[in-house]
């Protein structure tokens, strides 16, 4: 047998501030099973990720729901890793870019590409918010489109006319964050000499590193001429100081890339049989290989590959470039609920059908996969329930009742099992070539050629028959082998299924080279159903908790608003108001005489008001605060009276009522001192 490759195999670094959906684990999802296809195989495969914990997206969600940045980034972590290990992606490590290796690493690397002559310095002028003193991002600045006229056109691009512009064009600006009017201010920035690397990717790009359609877009990249890299933004900023250079920092996605490599080393530091400089140092054997979506070529396959020549490493064998999720053929929506968060997914679902799902339709290309969700329920249930499973629970009872579970030592199809052995070296070809798609329907096609054989053997009806008992053993032994080889081609894909398979087979876990072996007078254990079929009423409930997901959210910054705290002047959705404005709304004292559960509902609890002259139904996103709604009953508190009502799933929702907190089990239901009367209008 040849050499265990060593294999480093990454997932882009999800953002830390905003949660996993459907359509980032597309991408885990997909590396997962890479690598568990090598683990299988026998080869060294480290995985490793991390949150791409830095930018001002993240400071600025932060300050605005009161927390540090460092306090935000843990609570995302802990949610991202819970969300991964649930979907059964097995990383060796997930990390954070906000580490101690992660600084050292940015540090060592800038400081080598300034050493050698690739950084530049020179002064940019941008608009800065005087109130916030700090620099604006493009999307950050938002006014009047210079060409139409539309108001309120954030950054670079109208949404109105699709005209382009530079910020500066913008017809009376305004800083999303403050409402202050932009000045513009000079500074000094940080380039990254990416011309110094013209040549070298220009070979690196064409050497089988990219699909061919992501090295035709790099070359038309290429071609047009490459321009240095701005790496550096002005504080305040949530990232790296950069060395020697007080009050300017690296912008996010310098330190993201070598969170790869800081993920690497935190695992190295407590393995000691792993070395860190086999793996990225310039004569490293490994084979090194970043997944990524489709969004993100130019940070991987241009500037990446770059800073690491630059410093003196190693460069990427592959990078595999993954395409979009669409849902049901259209961009996810959270109005039409599919717009579907991985927790959400996992409330509802089990992670191996949309593992196996995703399997089935990924190939090797960039084209975007789409979700179809009535498709999805009948592949899953006709090939894993129908298929698959289905040999095993048509075999399993009749070596019990007929043999004490044990299988007999015939073959009774040597040609399909030769079959199935000729078939692995192909099953295997398309896993390593990522062709998932191509591995599934092999697999698929043999799962077929057994069930036939079965039906036409069929142990039921011989069964019935005296003195075919040896012949029902005889296929029914063969039919568990069978089921057995499926098993070790699926498991990359499924491995909950294969634990339990081997829990009833009563073997060793399994690996790849298993499928060359016979069970033969082999014990049984108990056979337990290994999957149910999908009711597609679960899937209803998921797309409909999605809607649900957005109006609840759209609850809580209704409610913390009004509530008012010392945030609201920065919060991009909160302009200042006059007072007019104001006394347009009518805020009364109300008595809740009832708040219940809704059916279905996962975040409402429908209240019933009373204002003095009438009562309203309110249904509002507060039950993770009050899971038990009966102790609200007879309480006051404070609503909107005059706001629009608003047709919900659940029914007409009359009003809002006052709540304060960031969500979750903390929020604070406003109430009146003793003595307010329902009706009441709050002045
Ligand atoms: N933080 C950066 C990556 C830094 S890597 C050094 C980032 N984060 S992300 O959270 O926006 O995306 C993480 C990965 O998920 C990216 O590869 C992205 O392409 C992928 N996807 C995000 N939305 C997706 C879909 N709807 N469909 C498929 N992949 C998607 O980018
Ligand atoms: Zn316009």
């Amino acid at each position: 047998m040849s050499e265990p490759r060593k294999i480093l195999v990454t997932s882009a670094l999800p953002y830390a501030n905003g949660s996993i959906h459907l359509g980032h684990m597309l991408e885990y999802i997909q590396t997962d099973m890479w690598v568990r296809f090598q683990k299988h195989r026998g080869n060294q495969c480290i995985y490793v990720c991390a949150d791409d914990a830095h930018g001002s997206a993240i400071m600025l969600r932060a300050e605005k729901e009161g927390i540090t940045p460092e306090q935000l980034i843990a609570n995302v972590q802990a949610e991202h890793s819970a969300d991964f290990a649930d979907f059964l992606v097995d990383f060796d490590n997930f990390h954070s870019t906000h580490a101690e290796e992660n600084r050292e690493l940015s540090s060592h690397i800038y400081l080598k590409l300034r050493d050698a002559g690739h950084i530049a310095t020179r002064s940019i002028t941008q608009y800065f918010d005087p109130e916030k003193k700090m620099f604006l991002a493009d999307r950050f600045i938002k006014g009047t489109c210079p060409k139409c006229g539309t108001e309120d056109q954030y950054g670079d691009n109208c949404e109105k006319c699709g005209a382009t512009y530079a910020p500066t064009d913008l017809k009376d600006p305004k800083s999303a964050i403050s409402g202050a009017t932009p000045v513009l201010k000079d500074s000094q920035h940080f380039f990254f000499k990416l011309p110094d690397f013209q040549q070298m990717l220009q070979t690196w790009t064409r050497s089988g590193t990219l699909q061919d359609a992501v090295a035709n877009k790099i070359a038309e990249w290429l071609d047009a001429g490459l321009q240095q890299w701005d790496i550096s933004r002005d504080a305040p900023y949530f990232g790296f100081e950069i060395p020697d250079e007080p009050g300017k920092y690296f912008y996010v996605w310098l330190d993201a890339p070598i969170g790869y490599m800081a993920s690497f080393k935190n695992l190295c530091d407590r393995t000691p049989e792993l070395d860190f400089d086999a793996f990225w140092g310039k004569d490293s054997t490994a084979e090194l290989y970043h997944f990524i979506g489709k969004d993100i070529v130019n940070f991987h396959a241009l500037f990446w590959p770059a800073m690491l020549e630059g410093a003196g490493y190693r460069k990427p064998t592959g990078i595999n470039v993954h395409g979009y999720l669409t849902v049901n053929g259209q961009k996810m929506s959270k109005s039409r609920g599919t717009f579907i968060k991985a927790r959400t997914y996992l409330d509802h679902l089990s992670p191996e059908y949309l593992r196996y799902y995703y399997a089935a339709k990924l190939s090797r290309g960039v084209d975007d996969l789409d979700l179809n969700l009535e498709d999805f329920v009948q592949k899953v249930n006709s090939d894993l329930v129908g298929k698959v499973v289905n040999i095993a629970s048509r075999c399993a009872g009749f070596i019990h009742k007929g043999n004490a579970g044990l299988m007999v030592d015939t073959n009774a199809a040597p040609e399909l099992t030769e079959a199935f052995l000729a078939a692995a070296p192909g099953i295997a070809d398309a896993y390593e070539a990522r062709d998932f798609a191509r591995a599934m329907r092999e697999i698929m096609a043999l799962a077929d050629r057994a069930n036939a054989w079965i039906a036409d053997k069929a142990p039921w009806s011989l069964n019935k028959q005296e003195g075919k008992q040896d012949e029902v053993q005889a296929i029914c032994a063969t039919g568990v082998n069978l089921f057995r080889q499926l098993v070790i081609f699926l498991k990359p894909v499924l491995p909950l299924l294969a634990a339990d398979a081997e829990a009833f087979l009563n073997v060793a876990p399994l690996t790849w080279n298993d499928h060359q072996i016979w069970l033969a007078n082999h014990q049984l254990n108990e056979f337990k159903p290994l999957m149910t079929r999908i009711d597609p009423v679960k899937v209803q409930a998921m797309t409909d908790a999605s809607k649900e997901d957005l109006t609840a959210s759209q609850t809580d910054t209704g409610q913390a608003q009004p509530a008012g705290n010392g945030e609201l002047a920065k919060d991009p959705l909160s302009p200042e108001i006059d007072f007019d404005t104001f006394a347009a709304v009518d805020l009364r004292v109300a008595l809740i005489v009832k708040a219940e559960h809704v059916e279905g509902a996962d975040k409402l609890l429908r209240l019933t008001l009373d204002i003095g002259d009438e009562q309203r139904n309110v249904f509002s996103g507060i039950k993770s605060a009050y899971p038990d709604p009966s102790k609200l009953d007879g309480r006051l508190t404070m609503m909107i009276a005059n706001l629009k009502p608003r047709k919900m799933k659940f029914g007409i929702s009359e009003g809002m009522v006052m709540a304060a907190g960031p969500g979750g089990e903390e929020i604070y239901l406003l109430s009146p001192d003793s003595g307010a009367k329902p009706g009441q209008r709050i002045k």
